[in-house]
C-alpha cells in the first residue's frame, strides 16, 4: 500500500523518538537555560512502552512505511532498546532499521544493538577539539567517549557509519577539513548539515548558517570532488565523494536547497503524537488511540487520513515566513 500526500509524496520512512531526555545539551537543541534539572520531561507513563511502540511500527508498515529510524532525545537513554530493535526487527515489510545517537553510550551498546538487527548507525560529532566538544554539547561525557563509540561502533559490524556535523558560522566552521579528513581516514560517511530553526528556544539566525555550497567548495582543498548521481526521491543528503575514490561524504543543505519536494518522513514523538514536519506545531495523538482499544485498521485510517491531507513544506517556504507560529522542539522529535 502507498499513502500519497497533497503534494503525491509518499509515506515511506518514519523517525521514531523514543525518550525526549538527553545526557547532553547542546544549546542548538536543548540549551541548559531551558532544560535545566527541574525541567518536565515526560514521565515514564505518558513515552510509549515498547509493545505499543512494536505495534504502531506494524501499522505504519502496512500503510507503506519501509524505512525506521530510532531517535530521541538520545536514543540510548532508552532503557533496554535492543529489545526494541529485536521487537522492530521482525517486522514484515521494515526493510531499514537505523539508529541517530550522539554517540556517548556506543562503546556499551553498539554490540548488543547489532545483534538485535539494527542495520545502521549515525552518529553526531559536531567537533574534533576537546574543550570545544565540552562547550558545543555541554556535557561533562568527553569527546574520547564519542570516539571510542565509533571504535566499538565498527567492531561490532556497523557498516561505513555516517557522522552529522552540524556546522555553525564562527563556531565550528574552522573544522570542516579536519573533520573531513578524520572521516576519510577513519572510513565514515561525514555529512555536514546546515544550522536549522527547529523549535522556537535555540536563538537561531540565518547568519550563522554556513551554505552547503561553501562546505563544499571548502572541502574541493583536500582533493578534486564529484556529486554520485542519483534519484531525487525523498532524499535530504546531497552525496559527494572525492574523484579518487578515497571516500564518500555529502551536505545537507535544509536551508539553501529545501528538499520538502521528496519529503516522505513522518515522525513520532516519543509519547505518541505524529508530526507530519519536523516544524510542525502540533501533532496526532495516537497514544490515545493505543489505549482507548481502537483497532489497528482503525488506527491505520487515522496515519492514512492525516498524510492524505499533509501539505507540509516548512523548508520552501521559510523565506518567505515572518513571525513566530508555534513549532514542535527538535528534542522531541528526533531530528
Ligand atoms: P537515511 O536516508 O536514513 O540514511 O538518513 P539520512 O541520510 O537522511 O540522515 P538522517 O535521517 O539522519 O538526517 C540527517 C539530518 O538531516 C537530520 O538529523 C536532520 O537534521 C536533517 N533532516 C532529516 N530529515 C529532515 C527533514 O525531513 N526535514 C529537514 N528540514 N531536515 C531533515
Ligand atoms: N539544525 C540542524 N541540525 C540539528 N540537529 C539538532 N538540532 C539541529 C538544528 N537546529 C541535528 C543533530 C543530530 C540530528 C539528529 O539533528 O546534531 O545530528
Ligand atoms: Fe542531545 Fe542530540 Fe539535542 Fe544534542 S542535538 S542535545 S545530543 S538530542
Ligand atoms: Fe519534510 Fe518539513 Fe523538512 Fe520539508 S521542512 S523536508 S516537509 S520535514
Amino acid at each position: 500500500m502507498v499513502v500519497m500526500d497533497t503534494r503525491s509524496r509518499p509515506l515511506r520512512a518514519l523517525r521514531l523518538s523514543v525518550t525526549d531526555r538527553c545526557n547532553f545539551r547542546c544549546p542548538y537543541c536543548m540549551p541548559r537555560e531551558v532544560f535545566g534539572a527541574d525541567y518536565p520531561f515526560l514521565d515514564r507513563k505518558e513515552i510509549l512502552r515498547f509493545e505499543e511502540i512494536e505495534r504502531l511500527a506494524a501499522i505504519f508498515a502496512l500503510q507503506g512505511v519501509q524505512k525506521v529510524r530510532l531517535t530521541g532525545g538520545e536514543p540510548l537513554l532508552r532503557k533496554g532498546l535492543p529489545d526494541l530493535v529485536a521487537r522492530l526487527a521482525r517486522i514484515t515489510g521494515l526493510e531499514d532499521l537505523a539508529l541517530t545517537t550522539n554517540g556517548a553510550l556506543l562503546q556499551e551498546l553498539a554490540k548488543p544493538l547489532k545483534e538485535a538487527g539494527l542495520q545502521r548507525l549515525t552518529v553526531s560529532l559536531d567537533t574534533l577539539d576537546p574543550a570545544r566538544f565540552r562547550k558545543l554539547c555541554d556535557t561533562e561525557i568527553p569527546l574520547s567517549r564519542v570516539l571510542s563509540g565509533l571504535v566499538a561502533a565498527r567492531s561490532a559490524g556497523f557498516g561505513p557509519i555516517k557522522l552529522n556535523c552540524v556546522l555553525q558560522r564562527s563556531i565550528n566552521e574552522d573544522e570542516i577539513l579536519d573533520l573531513a579528513r578524520f572521516a576519510r581516514e577513519e572510513g565514515h560517511i561525514l555529512r555536514f548539515i546546515e544550522f536549522m530553526d527547529v523549535g522556537t528556544r535555540n536563538g537561531w539566525k540565518l547568519d550563522a548558517v554556513v551554505p552547503a555550497d561553501e562546505v563544499l567548495a571548502k572541502l574541493s582543498e583536500l582533493g578534486a570532488i564529484e556529486p554520485i548521481p542519483e534519484p531525487l526521491n525523498g532524499r535530504v543528503v546531497e552525496r559527494w565523494r572525492y574523484c579518487d575514490g578515497s571516500a564518500e561524504f555529502g551536505v545537507i543543505a535544509s536551508v539553501t536547497k529545501a528538499f520538502c519536494g521528496g519529503c516522505d518522513r513522518a515522525r513520532l514523538s516519543a509519547e505518541g503524537s505524529l508530526y507530519t514536519c519536523l516544524f510542525a506545531g502540533s501533532g496526532l495523538d495516537l497514544k490515545a488511540a493505543l489505549r482507548n482499544g481502537s483497532s489497528d485498521a482503525e488506527i491505520g485510517a487515522m496515519i492514512t487520513n492525516v498524510w492524505k491531507r499533509r501539505e507540509d513544506r516548512y523548508s520552501e517556504l521559510r523565506s518567505s515566513r515572518t513571525g513566530g507560529a508555534p513549532k514542535v522542539e527538535m528534542f522531541h522529535i528526533g531530528g
